[in-house]
């Protein structure tokens, strides 16, 4: 898979964030195994460590499996003033969850970020793609709970 992902693109170190991006996006627990690194450290002709060290740099990045949904709070300013802190203890809570891990069934994990550009509608997270604004208890439990019955 990332072989092709690598194919769709000049091998110039500027298009490592792109390729990384499409590699991740496209593996189904969304993550960079370490074989797709190496490969597109060969790929760009750079070192592997600098691969790496883009990774690590980039919250959005992740060298290890994700659940099919991932969550992503926003802990910025304004989410961190409307009650971020409340929101992951609500979403560990539902999900048996310690922070900024997978659950047990890998359908959901949880991780922290910034700001989603989205500030007048802290707290919010995002899910995959999509994101949640104006977050309370119900509104969580009711997200979480439909997410869940997506996947009886
Ligand atoms: S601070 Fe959370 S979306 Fe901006």
């Amino acid at each position: 898979m990332y072989k092709n992902i690598c194919k769709n693109f000049e091998p110039k170190r500027d298009n490592l964030l792109l390729i990384l991006h499409e590699i991740q996006d496209s593996h189904p627990q969304q993550y960079i195994t370490k074989n797709a690194m190496k490969y597109v450290a060969e790929y760009l002709k750079i070192s592997i460590a600098q691969v790496k060290g883009v990774i690590s740099f980039y919250t959005m990045f992740s060298t290890t499996p994700r659940g099919k949904y991932l969550i992503r709070v926003c802990n910025s300013t304004a989410c961190f003033i409307k009650g971020s802190d409340n929101v992951l203890e609500i979403l560990n809570n539902i999900l048996d969850l310690e922070k900024e891990s997978i659950t047990e069934d890998n359908l959901f994990s949880l991780e922290t970020c910034s700001c989603l550009g989205v500030c007048g509608n802290a707290p919010v997270m995002m899910i995959n793609k999509e994101v949640y604004g104006n977050l309370n208890e119900k509104k969580i439990k009711k997200i979480i709970s439909d997410l869940k019955r997506g996947n009886k």
